[in-house]
C-alpha cells in the first residue's frame, strides 16, 4: 500500500514521496527575478525533504504577474535567477517545479501587505490596463475594468507559455503546471463568469476549453516528453453562474487527450464572494471533488487546502484518493514539515529525508528527543500535541465533505479533529 513516503513517478521523473510544496506567490521579486530570498526559502524547503517543491506562480508576460513585485519567466534573463533556484532544489534531493500564469483581470494590485486584495488603476505607474477573454471586472476591491483579448492576442499568449516553458526548460525546471485556478486568465477562460465571449474562445463547454487546449499542445510541444504536464484548474466557481464540477470533469477528460498528466484540482474564485469556505476552511475539504477526478477522468490527481495534518495527509494517500499532497501554508510554517510528518507517523528514519551530513548528527539524538526540540517518537500522543492546529480548525461534523471523508477514518480519529 503506498503512504505518503513512497516515491511517485509520473513520466519520467520519480518524486521522493507524496509531498509537494504548494505554489505560493511571495512578492518579493524586482523585474521579475528570483534572487536570494528564493534560493533561501525554496532551498530550505528542499533541504526540509519536500518531494516536489513549486516556487510560485510564474508569469508568462510582465501583465500576467499579480503586482510588479512579482516573479515571472518572460525573459531570458530571468532564467539564470531560476537556474539558481533549480541547482539548489535538485543538490537537496527535491524535483523543481513550475507554475506557468496570467493573472488577467486579476492583476495590476498591491502587494498584500499594502492593502489585501486591492486592485491599481491602470494609469498608476505600478498598475496596468490588465486584459481578460471579456471587458468584465471582477468586482470587489477589483474594480478596474480589464480590455478584451483579441484572437491575435490569444495566440501570442499561447506562444508565450510555449517561450516561457522553453525558458524552464533550460532552467532546469523537471515539471510544468499550467495555472487555470484562482480566477486567473486560463481559469477566466474556463469560467461563463469572466467569459461572455461570441467566437471560438467562449460560450459552449468546448469553446472555454479551447484556451486550455491549446496551451496545452503549444506546451507540450516543446517539452521533453519525459517531463509531466500538470494543471491547477478551478473546477467549481462555486456560484450558480459559474463553472460546475461536472463539466469540468468532462473537460479535463479532453484535457488529459492533449498531455495532461496530472489534475491539481482547485477552486475557480471567479466571482467576488463566492462561498468557498466550506471547502477552504475545512480539513480535506477539497479531497472529495479531487478523488471524482481521479475516478471518473482516470487521471492522477493532486489536491491542496487544509491537508497539513500528517495523519489526514497519509491517510488520503493510503486510502488511494490522491496522488499528491500539495502543502501551502504548512511548508510555510515549517520548512522542514516533510521530516516532522515522518516523525509523528512513526516512520523510520526520518532523518533520512534531510541532507546525509545533518541526518548523521540527527540520528545521535536516538532517546533524546527533546535535547533537538524533537517531539516524542510514538504517534498517538505526540501527535496530538502538535494537533492544536486542528483544535482551531472547523469542526468536521459542520462539514458535509469532511464528514464524508471523516466517514473513512476511524471514529477516534475524527473526534480528534481530522
Ligand atoms: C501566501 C500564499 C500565496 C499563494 N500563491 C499561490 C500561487 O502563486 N499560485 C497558486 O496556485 N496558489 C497560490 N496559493 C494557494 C496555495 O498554493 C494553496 O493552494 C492554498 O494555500 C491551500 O493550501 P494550504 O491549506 O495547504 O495552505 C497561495 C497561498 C498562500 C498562503
Amino acid at each position: 500500500m503506498p503512504h505518503l513516503f513512497t516515491p511517485y513517478t509520473l513520466k519520467g521523473v520519480t518524486l521522493r514521496n507524496r509531498i509537494a510544496m504548494s505554489p505560493m506567490t511571495m512578492f518579493r521579486s524586482t523585474d521579475g527575478k528570483l534572487d536570494d530570498f528564493h534560493l533561501m526559502y525554496l532551498g530550505a524547503r528542499a533541504a526540509g525533504g519536500f518531494g516536489l517543491v513549486f516556487a510560485e506562480q510564474i508569469a508568462i508576460t510582465p501583465d500576467g504577474r499579480t503586482t510588479t513585485h512579482c516573479a515571472g519567466l518572460y525573459d531570458d534573463d530571468q532564467i539564470e535567477g531560476h537556474k539558481r533556484v533549480v541547482d539548489m532544489i535538485k543538490s537537496m534531493g527535491g524535483v523543481a517545479a513550475i507554475q506557468l500564469g496570467h493573472t488577467g483581470r486579476k492583476g495590476s494590485r498591491v502587494t498584500p501587505w499594502e492593502g489585501g486584495t486591492r486592485m491599481l488603476p491602470p494609469e498608476h505607474e505600478a498598475g496596468w490596463q490588465t486584459r481578460a477573454p471579456s471587458a468584465i471586472a471582477y468586482g470587489g476591491r477589483l474594480p478596474y475594468v480589464p480590455r478584451e483579448l483579441t484572437t491575435d492576442e490569444i495566440a501570442q499568449i499561447i506562444q508565450d507559455y510555449a517561450d516561457t516553458t522553453r525558458r524552464a526548460v533550460e532552467a532546469g525546471y523537471e515539471w510544468v503546471e499550467i495555472h487555470s485556478a484562482n480566477g486567473y486568465l486560463a481559469s477566466e477562460f474556463f469560467s461563463p463568469l469572466a467569459n461572455q465571449r461570441t467566437d471560438q474562445y467562449g460560450g459552449s463547454l468546448e469553446n472555454r476549453t479551447r484556451f486550455h487546449l491549446e496551451a496545452l499542445d503549444a506546451v507540450r510541444n516543446v517539452l521533453p516528453d519525459y517531463i509531466p504536464l500538470t494543471m491547477r484548474l478551478g473546477i467549481d466557481d462555486l456560484h450558480p453562474d459559474g463553472v460546475t464540477v461536472d463539466e469540468s470533469i468532462t473537460a479535463i477528460g479532453w484535457m488529459k487527450e492533449h498531455g495532461l498528466d496530472l489534475a491539481d484540482v482547485a477552486l475557480g474564485f471567479n466571482a467576488d464572494m463566492v462561498q468557498s469556505d466550506i471547502h477552504t476552511s475545512a480539513l480535506g475539504g477539497m479531497v472529495k471533488n479531487a478523488t471524482r477526478v481521479r475516478t471518473e477522468v482516470g487521471i492522477p490527481v493532486a489536491t491542496s487546502y487544509n491537508l497539513g495534518q500528517p495523519e489526514l495527509a497519509n491517510r488520503v494517500i493510503e486510502e488511494d484518493l490522491l496522488d499528491l499532497v500539495y502543502l501551502g501554508r504548512p511548508a510555510l510554517a515549517n520548512a522542514h514539515w516533510p521530516v516532522y510528518a515522518a516523525r509523528l507517523l512513526g516512520y523510520q528514519d526520518p532523518f533520512s529525508l534531510v541532507p546525509e551530513d545533518w541526518a548523521w548528527w540527527l540520528r545521535r539524538s536516538r532517546g533524546a528527543d527533546e535535547a533537538i526540540g524533537w517531539p516524542a517518537a510514538t504517534n498517538g500522543a505526540a501527535l496530538r500535541d502538535v494537533a492544536g492546529v486542528a483544535a482551531a480548525a472547523p469542526v468536521i461534523e459542520e462539514n458535509p465533505i469532511s464528514e464524508e471523508l471523516a466517514e473513512q477514518w476511524p471514529a477516534e480519529s475524527a473526534s480528534d479533529g481530522l
